[in-house]
């Protein structure tokens, strides 16, 4: 897929949530580029960067073939930290620059009333610093609704490339859709497979017989059928290499609606809520 600042970001993203640092992270990041992967998605909390360097080392791939994500915590928020996170990110990952650097969650008015605005607008002009220092070579939002999007859009010199939210089947998240389209940002789903949950779905599961697919294929195409990127996390080799064939079926527009219309279902937090 093409972001709002010319760079190209490979679909589907590889995801290292909860992927145990050391040997399982190297071997879960080592095997998704030997299956085909070119994007793996981090974070800083994830506690992982180093193993995530390191898999992508022993891959044997130039980093000039791979795009890297990053996301700074909700702890380091604000311009100076900002910038001393995103250092300890790539020192962490043995790394010079990043492909991708978000802020992982807006600081909500719930916890910081009339600050939030302030804080976020604060960080993403740190952000911006870090793409004219060359550190970073695009930078977005995570979990940014509409709401929390508004300040940082009124003030921006960079418009944010990405926003990278919960969606999947269940999850529509129209109106952010609606707001990042109208701005050219590119919208990335987390929990595609609803962290596993949909995966046993009746409907989901009939359609996967149907075209002898499985259940997180069907998925996987149904959110890029979307416009959206999918990140997909897994441990597991059989299944890295499952969640990556998903380009030689299309499902078509009855398909795309029954699966639509799923019960309502969210499996992280909201973002208005996040105390953390
Ligand atoms: N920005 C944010 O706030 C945020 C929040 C959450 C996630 N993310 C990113 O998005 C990525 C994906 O989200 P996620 O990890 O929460 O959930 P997910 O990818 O929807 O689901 C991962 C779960 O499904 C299982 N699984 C994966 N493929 C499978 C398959 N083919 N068959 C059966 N089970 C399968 C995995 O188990 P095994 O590993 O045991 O195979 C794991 O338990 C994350 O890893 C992370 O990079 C970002």
């Amino acid at each position: 897929m093409k972001l709002n600042d010319g760079y190209t970001i490979p679909v589907p993203g590889f995801g290292t949530f909860k992927t145990p640092d050391g040997e399982i992270c190297v071997n879960a990041v080592r095997e998704a580029i030997a299956v085909g992967y070119t994007h793996i998605d981090t974070a800083a909390v994830y506690g992982n960067e180093r193993s995530v360097g390191e898999g992508i080392r022993q891959s044997g791939k130039a980093r000039g073939d791979l795009f890297v994500t990053s996301k700074l915590w909700n702890t380091e928020r604000g311009y100076d930290s900002t910038l001393k996170a995103c250092e300890k990110t790539l020192t962490d990952l043995g790394m010079d620059y990043l492909d991708l650097y978000l802020i992982h969650w807006p600081a909500n008015t719930m916890q910081f009333g009339d600050r939030a605005d302030g804080i976020n607008t604060d960080t993403w002009r740190a952000m911006e610093r870090l793409v004219d220092e060359k550190v970073v070579r695009s930078i977005g939002l995570s979990n940014f609704y509409p709401n929390h999007m508004a300040a940082v859009l009124a003030n921006a010199n960079i418009v944010p490339a990405v926003d990278q939210i919960e969606f999947h089947p269940g999850l529509l998240q129209e109106e952010t859709l609606a707001a990042c389209n109208a701005n050219g940002i590119l919208v990335e789903a987390w929990s595609p497979l609803g962290r596993g949950n949909l995966l046993s779905d009746p409907l989901i599961c009939s359609v996967a017989s149907r075209l002898g697919k499985s259940p997180s294929q069907v998925i996987l195409r149904w959110v890029i059928q979307r416009g959206v990127l999918p990140l997909v996390k897994s441990v597991h080799a059989d299944r890295i290499r499952e969640n990556f064939m998903i380009s030689d079926f299309v499902l078509d527009q009855e398909d795309m609606d029954a699966i639509a219309g799923l019960p309502e279902a969210r499996f992280g937090s909201h973002p208005d809520t996040a105390a953390f």
